[in-house]
């Protein structure tokens, strides 16, 4: 059992998850004028230390993900004055490239893969040019020989997640914020209202609202009533950086994908030399072990797409946890417990759809409504599902 202290510390919000969805939900609420503190043991920790950074609303488009596309274009859509604004506040370079992205196939099956994608693309109104191989290779000479058609989509574009997440920490800390570097244990429930956590070492951190936007973990925190606690899961993702030495460069000028044997694969082109190669998917549970398997893979599958990537130092192997959710999309807004609501569930998106999330989850907390834009991700489309379930 923990030990307990009298509340040494009250904000209006509390964000349980220090993570780019807690940090710029923090942000956006410090805006707003409310006092704000954020538990996590290593803000701007987490997924965002592992992702790629791809913007990625039209290549990752899929069917029956229509609803998520509106709230992923969007969130696209707001970026470059998202961008701009930390950047002029922090004096941080993001690492946002307005590159592109090619999504090419390599034989005749992923190539009929990706004329259905670019039918769906266009169905929604999406920009999304089908190539040739030959053009493909035109403009990415590295790619391999044999590619034999491709997508290109010029709004696709990538930020380098690392430097958000730290710009995020600047940000906040600038708007007062403040940090408990800790993990929080408990929430605590008084009056059938939230009304702050309980950390490890037993301090009572109180709040007016509380929010959970602690990813994959959002699931696990005990005080939450089980029917109300989110649907999330931990979705592995194995991730590769190598370095493109100067003599190389420029190595690809866009992000480059391809589904191989099924399997997604992308390079992901940094402007200081970084190329980033992702990922699996591996439902593991907690696991977060690189495996030679996973990188065997991913190295197996980028090489058949870019032959020369053997030539390059591999600096860096990592897995992460996405936070996936039963329909792919958010968690946002009011939980179902008064004073409790919910920014978690983000699982393939969560780089991109920082922005829409910090200003809805801000809307929210003020007005105690979620924005047209966010409304159909409301937590309580899952309390049906659930209320039906057998005992
Ligand atoms: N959005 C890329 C990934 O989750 O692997």
């Amino acid at each position: 059992m923990s030990r307990t202290s009298d509340t040494s510390h009250t904000s209006d919000v509390l964000i349980v998850g220090g993570g780019i969805i807690g940090l710029v939900t923090a942000w956006r609420a410090a805006q707003r004028g409310f006092a704000v503190a954020v538990v996590d043991p290593e803000p701007g920790g987490g997924a965002a230390q592992v992702a790629a950074g791809m913007l990625a609303a039209v290549t990752e488009l899929h069917y029956g993900e229509q609803t998520l596309l509106g709230l992923n274009v969007e969130s696209a859509r707001r970026y470059p004055d998202f961008a701009a604004e930390l950047t002029d506040l922090t004096g941080h370079d993001l690492g946002y490239r307005r590159c592109g992205t090619l999504a090419v196939a390599l034989d005749s099956d992923d190539r009929a893969h990706l004329r259905e994608l670019h039918a769906l693309q266009r169905q929604s109104g999406l920009d999304s040019e089908w190539l040739s191989g030959r053009e493909c290779r035109r403009l990415e000479p590295m790619l391999a020989p044999g590619v034999r058609g491709g997508l290109r989509v010029d709004g696709d574009h990538q930020i380098d997640p690392r430097r958000l997440a730290a710009a995020l920490v600047a940000a906040c800390e600038r708007a007062g914020v403040a940090f408990h570097r800790t993990w929080a244990e408990r929430l605590s429930v008084l009056r059938e209202r939230a009304a702050g956590v309980v950390t490890r070492e037993g301090v009572v951190l109180g709040a007016g609202q509380v929010v959970l936007a602690a990813g994959s973990l959002s699931g696990r925190l005990a005080g939450v009533p089980d029917d109300l606690l989110p649907p999330v899961r931990p979705v592995k993702g194995q991730v590769l950086r190598l370095t493109v030495p100067e003599r190389y460069a420029p190595f690809l000028s866009r992000t480059v994908r391809a589904v191989v044997r099924g399997s997604q694969v992308y390079l992901v082109p940094r402007e200081n030399g970084e190329l980033v190669v992702g990922a699996t998917s591996e439902e593991l549970g907690w696991d977060t072990t690189v495996t030679a398997g996973g990188v065997y893979e991913l190295l197996r599958d980028a090489h058949e797409l870019v032959p020369g990537i053997t030539e390059l130092p591999l600096t860096e192997t990592r897995a992460g946890l996405r936070p996936g959710s039963p329909d792919n999309a958010p968690l946002l807004g009011p939980s179902g417990l008064d004073g409790l609501l919910l920014a978690t569930g983000h699982y393939r998106n969560g780089v991109l759809l920082t922005p829409v999330t910090g200003d809805s989850m801000a809307h929210v907390l003020t007005t105690g409504e979620l924005p047209d834009v966010a409304r159909p991700f409301t937590p309580k489309r899952f309390s049906t599902v659930r209320t039906e379930q057998p005992a």
